[in-house]
């Protein structure tokens, strides 16, 4: 039996797109792994706080088993490692990760537990293992608007594949949603357009 850990950090609930495509991701890796025990994260009803000054005294000395100030994290953590597939569902907020998936990512990536310093820089600690990226968004960002505008700045997508690089997960499958709040047809289109990119990815 594996363990797929579902991470999703949309405001909104049953009107949200990264959450419906998501549910449709995750039907396809259950199919993959029957069986499978699935863990929700769910970052807006459940958040996660920011790291606060113990946190930080605590990653900034020498490593001490069970410190108590890493308790969040090394939960976060040991839920991470457990996971055979990883799914992360989250809107776009101002071109990055909206916050509480940031308060998440800071708890996960962790110096002597999920990467290492070392003079050629930082070295993942975490087996690899397929992680896939619902992203969604107002605009656009892989390509120009349907009107013409440029694309606007990615700092989401670049982002996560270097946080999860960082940790070791190199295996990063984007699944972008473009123009969610721009109609029915851009939305339509959106849809269709990762249907084909999951389609490749997780084939039915
Ligand atoms: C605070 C905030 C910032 C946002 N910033 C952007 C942005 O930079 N670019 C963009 O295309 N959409 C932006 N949006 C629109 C969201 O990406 C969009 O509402 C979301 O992808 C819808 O996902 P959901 O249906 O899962 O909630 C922003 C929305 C909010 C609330």
């Amino acid at each position: 039996m594996g363990s797929i850990l579902y991470v999703a950090a949309s405001p909104r609930q049953t009107d949200s797109v990264s959450r419906r495509f998501a549910g449709v991701v995750l039907a396809r890796l259950l199919a993959g792994l029957p069986g499978a025990c699935l863990v929700v994260r769910d970052l807006v009803a459940d958040p996660v706080r920011p790291p606060d000054a113990a946190f930080t005294r605590a990653i900034l000395a020498p490593p001490v088993p069970d410190h108590p100030a890493l308790a969040t994290s090394e939960a976060l953590i040991t839920e991470l490692e457990a996971a055979d597939a990883v799914l992360i569902a989250t809107p776009m907020h101002n071109f990055t990760v909206p916050a509480v998936l940031k308060a998440w990512i800071d708890q996960i990536v962790r110096i002597h537990r999920t990467f290492s310093s070392t003079p050629m820089g930082k070295v993942g600690r975490l087996p690899d293992r397929p992680v896939y990226l619902v992203v969604t968004s107002g605009g656009w960002f892989t390509r120009p608007s349907p009107a013409g505008a440029p694309p606007q700045p990615d700092f989401l997508t670049s982002y996560l594949r270097a946080i999860f690089e960082t940790i070791g997960l190199r295996s990063l499958t984007v699944l972008p949603l473009e123009g969610v709040t721009r109609g029915a047809d851009a939305l339509a289109d959106a849809w269709g357009r990762a249907m084909a990119l999951l389609d490749d990815a997780l084939p039915p």
